[in-house]
């Protein structure tokens, strides 16, 4: 049976993913932040699934802890989805670089810390799967969430050129662009409903492109037209936009 690493396993999308996986008879390691918390969530996936589930401490900002924390997991992952972010308070970000400082690490500087550890291993093993979830945000920079949008565009450059080296290795790396979803991220956030998926259909879409080996995803489908219209506004009318 093959391993699945999830980082950042307490999260909605992340929940979706381990009952997807497990529902195709996947053991699953879940990493998160006072992982206790996974508990009951690791029950029911062995009860419902017949799978075998871990459950490990993991900080994506805690850089210093990544390389043990790699080490001391056992079994090795044969894939890993990297499925933390935080979406932090752009307007407190613009005066508080604190703030934007953890917008950057939550979202890039710890994908990155940990990623590198795992693709090392990966390529000496000639084979695994890293599935990056990124957001469109990081297609273009809006006023309203640059500071979350240039991590993610940094995080979406990383896993292409991480794609690039590793596929002489065979290994595969998946990114996905999600759109709006339905999760605790969006709890205060006005959302559109035709274009907002549930964390379900997020897990649907990355089981799927995993298993055809795609490149790159946007979830829901749409997505991927709606921001090819936004990235081809002209600069002129995009900085008038109130977005
Ligand atoms: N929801 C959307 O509309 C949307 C759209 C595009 C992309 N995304 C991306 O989808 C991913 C999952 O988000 P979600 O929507 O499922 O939201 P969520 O339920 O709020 O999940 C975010 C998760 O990230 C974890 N996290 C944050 N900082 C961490 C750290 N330092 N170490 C370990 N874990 C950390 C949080 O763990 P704690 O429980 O410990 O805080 C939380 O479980 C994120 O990368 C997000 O950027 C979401």
């Amino acid at each position: 049976m093959k391993q699945l690493l999830i980082l950042g396993a307490t999260s909605d999308i992340a929940r979706a993913l381990a009952y997807k996986y497990a529902g195709q008879s996947y053991n699953l390691t879940l990493a998160a932040r006072n992982s206790d918390r996974l508990a009951e969530l690791a029950s029911d996936l062995e009860i419902r699934h017949q799978v075998k589930v871990e459950r490990v401490e993991f900080d994506a900002l805690d850089f210093g802890s990544h390389a043990a924390f790699y080490e001391r997991l056992s079994p090795k992952p044969d894939l890993v989805a990297c499925v933390f972010g935080y979406l932090g308070d752009q307007k407190k970000a613009q005066t508080d670089f604190e703030e934007a400082k953890k917008i950057i690490d939550s979202n890039y500087t710890g994908a990155v810390s940990i990623l590198n550890i795992i693709a090392n291993d990966f390529e000496r093993r000639k084979a695994g799967t890293i599935i990056g979830i990124s957001s469109v945000a990081g297609d273009r920079g809006r006023g309203s969430n640059y500071l979350y949008g240039s991590a993610k565009a940094a995080f979406s450059a990383y896993l292409s050129g991480l794609r690039n080296r590793l596929a002489k290795a065979n290994v595969h790396v998946l990114t996905v662009k999600p759109g709006f979803v339905r999760t605790k991220m969006t709890a205060n956030v006005p959302l559109p409903g035709p274009v907002t998926a549930k964390p379900e259909q997020v897990a649907n879409d990355v089981f799927k492109a995993d298993r055809a080996r795609k490149h790159q995803i946007y979830t829901l489908w749409m997505w991927q037209y709606l921001m090819l219209i936004i990235r081809l506004i002209p600069e002129p009318i995009f900085k008038r936009l109130n977005l």
